[in-house]
């Protein structure tokens, strides 16, 4: 863990004074990710434990004596024969929740789980809770049994929390899909779940996880601090209307690494509040690609600092990295990382666009915005499946200042040939070779 951020303050003591003096970093903020106590790793405990010297508690489970208890969902009476399980994981939950010391959930292998909307509320008395998920959990098909209709399973308030596990999490979204208004313009626009929501989460790992078919977006992570997600895999079909992989809002100190997102949209979203987020190792598409934003609709303040994006690569989506903001808003987006990207075919491979509009009538033009500064795009080559490769639609009002562009080359998939930049209100930096460039 040290490791990683002796890198990563490397990576920002070395590189940033280089480029931008001015780039505020704070890297005297001590440990950008985490307390430590999320991360030590425990071998044993695998939904069963026979040891000999295991009592027995209260609820029947097998837990060694000083070792951290367990709570089996199907000690609570969680069936897997395709009725409602939610009251179970509710009860187990609450057990852990109240019990001290390190605790597990343990949702046991080679079964499915039918969950209706759920709710893990903190503040909790342990030290640690380990949501371990071998087997299936899936959602609930009748929608009116989802009475908060934007939500499904939600973690709210939670210290000190581990998801992981190898298990699947599906969200049964085809049969939410056809009422979305993106799929049917008749149908009111009244949105869906969301699968997984992680609200106010202090010291949170979720990893090894697979999502599928959320009813909207896959994962949330809302004003939340020190998170890591890792080792994902979220998949719905390119054609599921917004179906984000994994959406950051109002979260700090947030790793994204190590996974794979195919969706209906946005790869990975970052939306205001957010400030130092690291995506990496990261692998989209389908879908709508890396997005910051989108940013100030309705004329609000946005706020979103100290993103980096790198080893990403994006094959086939409709961007790849975005910025969004709508015209009205006000804030801004600053100290962004756009660096070692690999593109394949990918609509809009670059593009800053603050005349974002996703309505259906179309927006008026306004005087304010959100200010985009301070962006480096790094190391990304790859192919563009229209001729114009950079998009840089910039507010007139408010520029974007300092834009970077640092060894790009970007090739027309069709032609494969060099392919073109559209530049408006933008001042740009340019180092080393850099094709398509603004005229
Ligand atoms: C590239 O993407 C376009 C759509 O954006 C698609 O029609 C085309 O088949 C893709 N080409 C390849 C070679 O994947």
């Amino acid at each position: 863990m040290y490791e990683k951020f002796i890198v990563l303050s490397a990576f920002f003591l070395t590189f940033l004074p280089s480029c931008f003096s001015s780039y505020p970093f704070n890297h005297r903020d001590a440990d950008p990710f985490m307390s430590s106590h999320v991360y030590y790793e425990t071998s044993h405990l695998h939904g069963h434990i026979t040891r000999s010297s295991h009592t027995k508690n209260r609820h029947g489970n097998y837990a060694p004596r000083s070792s951290p208890q367990a709570f089996n969902v199907n000690s609570f009476g969680a069936k897997a024969n395709g009725n409602d399980d939610s009251q179970a994981f509710m009860k187990a939950w609450q057990s852990a929740c109240s019990s001290t010391g390190i605790v597990y959930i343990v949702v046991p292998n080679n079964r499915k789980y039918m969950l209706k909307p759920v709710q893990f509320s903190g503040p909790c008395k342990s030290s640690l809770i380990v949501f371990k998920i071998y087997g299936m959990i899936e959602a609930w098909e009748n929608p009116s049994d989802y009475k908060v209709r934007r939500h499904w399973i939600v973690f709210e308030n939670v210290d000190n929390l581990r998801v992981e596990g190898g298990g699947r999490i599906d969200g049964n979204g085809h049969i939410w899909w056809p009422k979305s208004c993106k799929i049917n313009p008749k149908l009111p626009c009244l949105g869906a779940p969301t699968a997984v929501t992680f609200v106010e989460c202090n010291n949170l790992k979720v990893s090894n996880i697979r999502l599928e078919n959320a009813q909207q977006m896959h994962l949330t992570f809302q004003d939340c601090q020190n998170v890591k997600a890792l080792h994902l895999m979220v998949t719905s079909p390119g054609d599921s209307p917004n179906t984000d992989g994994i959406h950051v809002s109002g979260t700090r100190n947030i790793l994204i690494q190590d996974s794979i997102i195919r969706t209906g949209d946005d790869c990975i979203s970052i939306v205001s509040g957010s400030e130092n987020v690291r995506a990496t190792g990261i692998t989209c598409g389908p879908g709508h690609g890396i997005s910051i934003g989108s940013l100030g609709e309705g004329n609000s303040k946005a706020y979103v600092s100290n993103v980096v994006v790198n080893k990403a690569t994006l094959i086939g989506t409709t961007n790849g990295v975005r910025i969004k903001t709508w015209q009205g808003g006000r804030g801004m987006a600053k100290n962004i990382i756009f660096q070692d990207i690999i593109m394949k075919n990918v609509t809009n491979p670059i593009i800053i666009n603050q005349d974002y509009c996703d309505r259906v009538e179309s927006c008026p033009e306004q005087k304010s915005a959100v200010q985009v500064s301070n962006v480096l795009y790094k190391n990304i080559q790859g192919t563009s499946s229209r001729p114009v490769a950079v998009n840089f639609a910039c507010s007139k009002s408010i520029p974007c200042r300092g834009i970077s562009m640092q060894n790009v080359k970007l090739v027309d998939q069709t032609q494969q040939d060099v392919s073109k930049a559209s530049c408006s209100n933008v001042r740009l930096n340019t180092l080393g070779n850099v094709s398509p460039l603004c005229k």
